[in-house]
């Protein structure tokens, strides 16, 4: 039988689901069995693991990234490299699980994206565009297994901003009759899905509020002097105090005010975001842990403000369900706790979805939906006229 019939008849899918997301922390990887799809799909996590990036492979990804330095030389070959970086955690994260390559169905992989300009380029043709590397060929050649990935490029072609994806994937898991839940995840960006009680797909919306651990992390490797990369369990910004006047000041940057659906990601938030907070703090004269704090709290209080200016209007919000590697940093989740009060801020582990894993699971779950044939994409999410299947499929022969 022919591997991708073998697949689309089976009833529970053994998937790997792989993210790299804009922290460039590493590759996230999770098995999952998937069984059914569409709105009653059930996953279970078997295995999860978060595989970090090497300096240098971070160093590439971020010149990549760059329109002044990304070079065609540069993109061709790391879009092979991270395919293989890629092949590599799915092998480790298997071995992990105590399982072999052969019991696994499927795989859905993100990549890493290097550029993402939904709302046109800046080369002229205006052109809306998203770039994910990490070859899926690569991938389906190491381990024999099919290959999902660019689930991003068929909801540009439809008109939407192709992120966020995970909506549906909230949607699928985290939707309940009782409650009204705001899913946020903070990964590099932080965004929201709004589900609200005993909502239908067409209910759901959901955007990109802006910065998650990418300003913080930004300016903590300034302060740092790149020692560290990020502030472990927030403690510098536990030591310091806010500063509302640059709190305010940043919080006004166009893309807060702008309506929803909206994505954003490094272009708009990224080194140079941090530096325009780093010299507003230091022409006052801020220590360390003040300038950590003050921007933990504009993270905070964007998250916030995006509730109340975009949610709280249509939705009353019974609580907040948090995941990423956000959540780790115990200053800014006691700010978002402080700001949300009296709505709860719980993580997704109490609502049984892995508050580390929910992104490669995500995408396991996307992979799943490509091969059974389930359109993913949520239009009140990214802005696309129309729902369609997301995904390209590499396919692998039985016996690879
Ligand atoms: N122990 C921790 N303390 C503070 N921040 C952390 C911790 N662990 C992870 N983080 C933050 O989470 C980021 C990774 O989160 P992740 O959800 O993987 O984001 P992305 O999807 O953008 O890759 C790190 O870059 C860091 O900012
Ligand atoms: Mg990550």
């Amino acid at each position: 039988m022919n591997e991708l019939t073998r697949i689309a008849r089976k009833r529970t899918r053994r998937v790997i689901g792989l993210m790299a997301g804009t922290s460039l922390d590493g590759i996230s990887a999770a098995v999952v069995d998937v069984t059914g799809s569409g709105p009653d799909t059930k996953a279970v996590l078997l295995e999860h693991a978060t595989f970090a990036f090497d300096p240098e492979v971070k160093a590439a990804i971020l010149k990549a990234s760059s329109p002044e330095t990304g070079t065609v030389d540069l993109l061709s070959e790391l879009n092979f490299v991270i395919g293989e970086l890629l092949a590599e955690a799915a092998r480790k994260i298997v071995e992990q699980s105590g399982l072999s390559m052969a019991d696994v169905d499927l795989i859905g992989s993100h990549g890493q994206t290097v550029y993402h300009c939904p709302r046109g380029g800046r080369t002229g043709w205006g052109a809306a565009s998203t770039l994910q590397i990490g070859e899926p060929c690569v991938l389906a050649e190491r381990t024999g297994v099919t290959t999902v990935a660019d689930f991003r490029t068929r909801d540009v072609a439809a008109g939407g901003c192709g992120a966020p994806l995970v909506p549906y994937v909230d949607f699928v898991l985290l939707r309940s009759e009782e409650k009204s839940r705001v899913v946020l995840n903070i990964g590099g960006i932080a965004n929201i899905t709004v589900l609200p009680k005993g909502c239908a797909i067409d209910d759901v919306f959901a955007f990109d509020t802006g910065p998650g651990n990418i300003a913080i992390d930004g300016v903590v490797r300034v302060l740092t002097g790149g020692k560290q990369e990020f502030d472990s369990e927030g403690k510098l910004a536990a030591e310091g105090s806010v500063n509302l006047g640059i709190v305010e000041a940043v919080l006004g940057h166009e893309y807060f005010g702008t309506e929803p659906p909206k994505s954003t990601g490094r272009e708009m938030f990224g080194s140079e975001f941090a530096g325009l907070i780093l010299e507003k703090a230091r022409a006052l004269g801020l220590s360390q842990n003040d300038i950590a704090a003050t921007t933990t709290a504009i993270t905070a209080r964007s998250i916030h403000d995006a509730c109340v200016r975009f949610v709280y209007p249509k939705v009353k919000v019974d609580e907040v369900v948090a995941s990423g590697g956000g959540t780790r940093n115990d200053t800014l989740a006691r700010m978002l706790k402080d700001t949300f009060t009296p709505v709860p801020v719980v993580m997704s582990d109490e609502c049984g979805v892995n508050s580390m894993a929910k992104e490669a699971i995500a995408f396991a779950v996307l992979a799943n939906e490509a091969i059974s044939g389930g359109r993913a994409n949520v239009p009140g999410a990214t802005g696309a006229r129309r729902r369609v299947i997301l995904g390209k499929i590499v396919p692998a022969a039985k016996g690879d």
